[in-house]
């Protein structure tokens, strides 16, 4: 059995973690730059590292730096991008996925025009692509709205800005229509409440009910996805537009009912985004929790029909790792993962951040996502973030991330032999780049090592890893020489 013929392999990476050019070329200040770089932050404090007040945004706004906001340079993807697809190409990639700044497209979210330089970028990006057969595979809205949005109107709090992202993904779908056939709307849309800023461009010292504001912001973006989905079915006649998950797959610590239950609860939660997008409509858990913690969400039957009527055709999702629950919290030992800290599994090991390593937890979200929703699915980011070596020769032995996905794939292959649909897959990130959550360079994930560190300095000259000749021949072989 195995993968399909035309299996999609390839890589991840987002705008605000490659390409620099904060302000170049009339892009607008996004949330992600004036994410900073805190050396010694820990790990474990997930809060910290990616939370901002209305103050530190203020502080951020009155310097150019980059060094502290890592994120404004990146690893110059904005004029490397040539020699980065070009390498790309060299893996043998089927697809690429890259996010649209929004930014880059309508500076502050608000104009009524688009700004041609960035539609630009993004065409020669595309043409580039193609040069080397790479389909291109866009997420709309990766964790970078117009800054402007944020400290005007909250972010997506405000229903209004449901119609200013439509005008930004129409433009998008009428200049790349030719282009890009695979549409991503919200990376990870499930993480409003772990990170609201980065997500949907909430201050939290602006809400007087946080956690009303966050389930306000879910529903305007399960609105603003479903409307768009609408529109690049009928811009864009045969695209596919996909949801995108984090699925933070959770075990019971123990049989004992109770740590059944509390994962239950956790995973439930997890999925409540998901049931939107795939079924159109809110699960009735999700409606009970508003009940019992007093959440009145404000919801037209207009914005109910629109949701049922505009579902995905397939279902994308970022695993990492895994976590256990317990009724009783305070009995397990906490560790770091993707976007959340959780109950840590004495049966696996970590990585140097702390994740745990599970590649049959691969297997069995890939068994759970396909028996829930019975959608194509698309595993559009999975890797391991570690600390590599630049050795005098310029090489880098990267075996444990050959491991792991070794690991990760011979599962994956498991999933699709028991009748899951799988599309594709693309690893974070091919290349290294800024750390989403810690802004890190150090913490690296790619088959090409770039040269720079965390506070930006080095030559960015890009080398191959030793995985980058292993990925090369898992993708030549279909998966088949791992
Ligand atoms: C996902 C994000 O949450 O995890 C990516 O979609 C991110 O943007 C990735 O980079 C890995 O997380 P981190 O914090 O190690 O960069």
């Amino acid at each position: 059995m195995g993968l399909k013929e035309g299996f999609l392999w390839g890589g991840a990476i987002t705008a605000n973690q490659v390409e620099g050019a904060w302000n170049i070329d009339g892009k607008g200040p996004s949330v992600a730059d004036v994410a900073t770089y805190k050396p010694n932050v820990d790990v474990k404090d997930y809060k910290k590292q990616v939370g901002v007040t209305s103050k530190s945004i203020q502080e951020a706004l009155q310097t150019d730096d980059t060094k502290y906001y890592p994120k404004r340079h990146g690893i110059d993807f904005y004029h490397r991008y040539p020699e980065d697809i070009e390498l790309f190409g060299e893996l043998g990639f089927k697809t690429l996925r890259i996010s649209i700044a929004w930014s880059r497209i309508f500076p502050t979210g608000e104009e009524a025009e688009p700004n041609q330089k960035g539609l630009d970028f993004y065409k020669r990006v595309f043409r580039e692509m193609h040069k080397y057969n790479i389909e291109p595979l866009v997420t709309l809205s990766h964790y970078e709205m117009p800054l402007n949005l944020a400290i005007k109107y909250n972010g997506w709090v405000d229903r209004r800005v449901i119609e200013m992202f439509k005008r930004f993904c129409d433009s998008c779908f009428h200049e790349f229509k030719d282009d890009v056939k695979y549409w991503l709307t919200f990376n990870e849309i499930d993480s409003v409440t772990r990170h609201p800023f980065t997500s949907a461009g909430i201050i939290p010292d602006k809400s007087e009910n946080l956690l009303k504001d966050e389930y306000q912001a879910f529903h305007h973006q399960f609105v603003a996805s479903a409307l768009v989905t609408k529109d690049c079915h009928e811009i864009i006649p045969g695209s596919q537009v996909g949801c995108m998950l984090t699925k933070l797959t959770d075990y019971p610590n123990s049989s004992d009912p109770r740590d059944v239950l509390a994962s239950f609860n956790k995973n439930t939660m997890n999925y409540f985004a998901g049931d939107v997008q795939v079924f159109g409509e809110y699960p009735p858990l999700i409606l009970d929790f508003f009940k019992k913690n007093g959440l009145k969400i404000k919801m037209s039957a207009e914005d109910l029909r629109i949701l049922k009527e505009n579902t995905v055709d397939f279902v994308s999702f970022s695993y990492y790792m895994s976590t256990v629950s317990s009724y009783n919290e305070g009995n397990l030992e906490l560790t770091a993962g993707n976007t959340v800290v959780g109950g840590k599994n004495p049966h696996l090991k970590t990585t140097d951040w702390g994740w745990t390593v599970d590649p049959v937890g691969l297997r069995i979200s890939l068994l759970q996502l396909y028996d829930r929703y019975h959608k194509p699915l698309f595993v559009v980011e999975n890797g391991m973030g570690a600390k590599d070596t630049l050795t005098e020769d310029k090489k880098i032995h990267d075996d444990y991330r050959i491991d792991y996905f070794r690991e990760h794939f011979r599962e994956m292959i498991k999933a699709v032999d028991a009748g899951v649909d799988l599309i594709g897959y693309t690893s974070w990130a091919p290349i290294d780049l800024v750390s989403a959550s810690t802004s890190q360079m150090s913490k690296r994930y790619g088959f090409i090592y770039v040269d720079e560190d965390d506070l930006g300095n080095g030559s960015l000259n890009r080398y191959k890893k030793d995985s980058f000749d292993w990925y090369q021949k898992v993708i030549a072989s279909n998966g088949e020489n791992l």
